[in-house]
């Protein structure tokens, strides 16, 4: 599986994780081609990870068993339409990462017989933590499944999903996820800052906390409310920090984030599904 040939089109934020997750794990610079059509990336992507980069996206599709989709979501239908006759003649497996862009419009850009499924990762495939869910129509066989998941295995963990609408949820929560984190790390330091840290030290701290935090949560001592309730001793510190935050909402603060964040990816696949505009 590791001698798969893959193609990603895009390497930008998305793709540049993809690749270096994937080399981390394994996989030979060789194996990966990558269509990308900022120079300036394709230069960054062959002299970080001696990937070929191309601004021919049928190059980089030419030969390849998983071709996986990580341009944003307005361009993937110009960049599937462009590439769908090699698709056609050769039906590699199309993996759509693009937030909230549809298997119906994915499989009509791409053309007749050509499986095609979706994935939603995270940033931090870069350093091989990547969360990624997957969803693939019956049409998807096991081997293409097994595919999909030696890639997303191989930039951190995955789960499957049963239904694809799933995934505006998958957006919210870990595709955007990690954003979410970075903000309040942020904060903390920055609140730090005020209480007399030093700014190198508050960062060094918020970032050291939110790593250990996530290294614990991830770990599967405890669940997350024990986790929580571990640190917040009785009486103590963290359980006035903690009612500070209950008293502003940081509940419905988050729900109504989470809910903002998959309703712009559903907004996003309806726009990435209009006809696209002639030249
Ligand atoms: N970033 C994340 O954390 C994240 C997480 C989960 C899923 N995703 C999904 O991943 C996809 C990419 O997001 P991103 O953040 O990586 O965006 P990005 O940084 O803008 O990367 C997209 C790359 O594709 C290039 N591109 C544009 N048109 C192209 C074409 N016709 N052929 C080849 N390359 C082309 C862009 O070049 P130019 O700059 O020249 O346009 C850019 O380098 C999106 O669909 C997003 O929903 C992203």
């Amino acid at each position: 599986m590791s001698d798969l040939q893959l193609a990603i089109l895009g390497g930008g934020h998305m793709g540049r994780a993809l690749v270096a997750g994937l080399l981390r794990s394994g996989t030979r610079p060789e194996r990966i081609g990558v269509g990308e059509s900022a120079e300036d990336a394709r230069g960054a992507l062959a002299s970080d990870f001696g990937v070929t980069a191309t601004p021919d996206n049928a190059r980089a599709v030419d030969g390849a068993a998983v071709v996986v989709v990580a341009v944003k979501p307005t361009e993937t239908q110009a960049v599937l339409k462009g590439v769908s006759v090699v698709l056609r003649a050769q039906r590699p497996l199309v993996l759509s990462v693009a937030a909230g862009v549809r298997l119906a419009s994915l499989e009509g850009w791409c053309g007749e017989g050509v499986p095609v499924m979706r994935a939603m990762p995270n940033r931090a495939a870069l350093v091989g933590a990547g969360a990624t869910a997957l969803y693939a129509p019956p049409s998807v066989g096991a081997a293409q499944r097994a595919a999909a998941e030696h890639i997303a295995r191989g930039v951190g963990g995955f789960v499957w999903l049963n239904e694809e609408d799933q995934l505006d949820a998958v957006t919210a929560l870990s595709g955007s996820g990690l954003a979410y984190f970075f903000l309040l790390a942020e904060y903390m330091a920055e609140a730090a800052e005020g209480l007399g840290l030093a700014p190198p030290v508050a960062r060094i701290l918020a970032a050291a906390t939110l790593h250990g935090a996530g290294v614990l949560a991830h770990s599967g001592v405890a669940d997350l409310a024990r986790l929580r309730a571990e640190v917040a001793s009785p009486g103590g510190t963290t359980e006035a920090a903690l009612g500070v935050l209950t008293a502003a909402d940081l509940k419905g603060t988050v729900e109504r984030a989470l809910a903002a964040a998959a309703r712009r990816g559903r907004e996003l696949g309806d726009l990435a599904g209009r006809p696209a505009e002639r030249p």
